[in-house]
């Protein structure tokens, strides 16, 4: 039940080295807030390793807490340990830089705007993850002084955002006809789109990889076929060993493809990897009084593709669509109060707070929104207006990714949303002449197709409390303003308290 828990403790018993501290005489704050020391000192023990991208020590044990704003998380491998010594963490190219320059542990298995900013005070700018090739707003920015630097890395440092090149492909239907990049690079030859790295962790539940899904081959011979059409998919693994080499050429410049030893390697690594919110401030362990949150029910959660697809169901157990998708806090729907907790006063408010968290879950559940000018779905189905929940589009059970390759196109590219930092791109239409106006054109760059334009995967959604901002281009600063986002684009009519609620919700995941 409280598997974390326990092996928090054990982490601290067998590495139980120098701590000598009893050091909390609880009592000073005025207001008993839930915590537990032993995570705190776990957490603080492993710091120093789990945030850095690389040294530090060879491995870290399973479960190893990492502090974030809203409490803990913590990272669980199938093997049992995390090991730092395999080519995850290795220099494979030429300037320096491993997987993990991007993908750290304690932040989520991406980055985070204040682990890059401290990144850069300690080094001046000169860590590897800031390289011209793609850390910069532009590969011809002034990077000669400490100064040039902080202006030439300011959407890394910002929004902790990299510069995924990519051009118009041949034969695309669209041409590019404007572009205003405020760093003077971008061109139809290579548009500048900002993206934030997606978590090489929770990889087992992925149906498509990368925001555009640009990874995700298409493989007649595929077994993953989207049910009643031609569309079937290489397996996750080889998708993901392709990946790992296009990501050495690129974002690390290796002269050469990697070894087949070594893509296994690092595809074997991810692929065990598992994590999420273990601990929230207000609520505790996340698997209190029968709830299943955490990271340890996340590794066994069931997952295949078309798993609960929205318009098909279950390819394999041919259920219906379900759209109560999440189910980790039924349990704290009426919950009694949790006698494990001495303080009455502080009982009371965790009491309360489960119930918040219940709540959000069943408004992600079953909240209606009427999906309206979503290309992918209305466009597809011909239905103008579609009733849903936020589960229509992040359906896997329990996860939240789509359980099926379905890029969609909530307007988060859209010209009315861009901000002064991002460029616009203005693309025509080759034989109807029509115009539109993006900040990325995702999928369109990689299918060539104009209806593609916009189009974005709907991302796994556990482990967010560590990794804000969110969406593909860091638009929504916290929990807040992404669901700030949905009801202004819904219209949805939150309330304060259901606003509230829902943030409670997923900052639990
Ligand atoms: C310079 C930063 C950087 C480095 C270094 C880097 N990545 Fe990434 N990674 C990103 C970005 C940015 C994305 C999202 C890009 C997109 O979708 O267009 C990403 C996405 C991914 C994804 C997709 C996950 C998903 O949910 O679809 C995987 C897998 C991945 N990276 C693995 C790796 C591996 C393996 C390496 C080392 C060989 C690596 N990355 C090195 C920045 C980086
Ligand atoms: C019409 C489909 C759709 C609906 C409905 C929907 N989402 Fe999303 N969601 C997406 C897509 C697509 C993305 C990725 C968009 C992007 O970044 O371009 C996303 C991204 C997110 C993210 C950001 C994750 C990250 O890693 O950055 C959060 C949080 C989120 N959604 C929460 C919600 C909540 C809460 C609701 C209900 C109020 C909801 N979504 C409803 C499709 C949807």
């Amino acid at each position: 039940m409280r598997n974390e828990l326990i092996i928090t403790a054990s982490i601290l018993i067998l590495t139980a080295c120098g701590g000598s501290s009893s050091d909390d005489p609880a009592g000073a704050a005025p207001q008993p807030t839930i915590a537990d020391p032993a995570l705190e000192q776990a957490a603080a023990m492993f710091a120093a390793t789990a945030f850095a991208p690389t040294g530090g020590l060879p491995a870290l044990p399973n479960l190893v807490p990492t502090a974030n704003e809203f409490g803990f998380a913590a990272t669980f491998s199938k093997t049992g340990v995390i090991d730092r010594t395999g080519p995850f963490f290795q220099s494979l190219g030429i300037n320096g830089r491993s997987c993990s320059s991007c993908h750290i542990q304690g932040e989520g298995w991406t980055i985070t705007p204040s682990g890059v900013q401290q990144r850069f005070e300690t080094t001046d700018g000169n860590d590897p993850i800031f390289r011209l090739v793609d850390g910069s707003n532009s590969p011809k920015a002034d990077v000669s002084t400490v100064e040039a630097r902080r202006t030439a890395y300011s959407m890394l440092l910002n929004k902790a955002l990299i510069r995924v090149g990519i051009g118009i492909p041949d034969g695309a239907e669209f041409e590019l006809v404007a572009v205003d990049d405020p760093y003077g690079y971008a061109s139809a030859k290579e548009l500048s789109l900002f993206r934030r790295p997606l978590p090489t962790a929770n990889m087992d539940f992925l149906s498509t990889v990368m925001w555009d899904g640009r990874e995700t081959i298409l493989d007649p011979a595929g077994v993953d076929c989207v049910l009643g059409t031609t569309n079937c998919f290489a397996t996750l693994h080889f998708t993901l060993g392709n990946q790992t080499n296009s990501a050495t050429v690129g974002h690390s410049e290796a002269p050469l493809p990697i070894s087949d030893l070594q893509r296994k390697a690092i595809v074997d690594f991810q692929t065990d990897l598992f994590t999420a919110q273990i601990f929230d401030r207000d609520v505790g362990y996340l698997t209190s009084q029968n709830a299943r949150g955490g990271v340890v029910a996340l590794s066994s959660e069931a997952f295949y593709f078309g798993i609960n697809d929205t318009l098909i169901g279950d390819y394999r157990t041919q259920a219906p669509f379900t759209p109560t998708a999440m189910k980790m806090y039924e349990a704290w729907t009426s919950a009694s109060p949790d006698l494990s907790i001495g303080n009455a006063q502080l009982r009371d408010r965790v009491a309360a707070a489960r119930n918040a968290v219940a709540r959000g879950q069943t408004l992600f559940n079953a909240k209606p929104i009427q999906i309206r000018d979503v290309k992918g779905l209305n466009d597809a189905l011909a239905i103008p207006t579609i009733p849903g929940t936020c589960t229509t589009c992040h359906n896997s059970p329990n996860v939240g990714n789509h359980s099926v390759p379905l890029p969609l196109d909530i307007g988060l590219a859209d010209a009315s949303r861009r901000t002064p930092d991002m460029p616009l791109y203005t693309l025509r239409h080759k034989t109807s002449g029509a115009t539109v106006q993006t900040t990325d054109p995702g999928r369109a760059l990689i299918s060539g197709k104009w209806n593609d334009i916009g189009r974005f995967k709907g991302p796994i959604l556990r482990g967010l409390a560590t990794r804000a901002p969110y969406f593909h281009n860091g638009s929504a600063k916290d929990l807040h303003e992404a669901v700030e986002f949905y009801d202004t684009r819904f219209g949805m009519g939150l309330t304060v308290d259901e606003k509230n609620d829902l943030v409670a919700f997923l900052r639990t995941l």
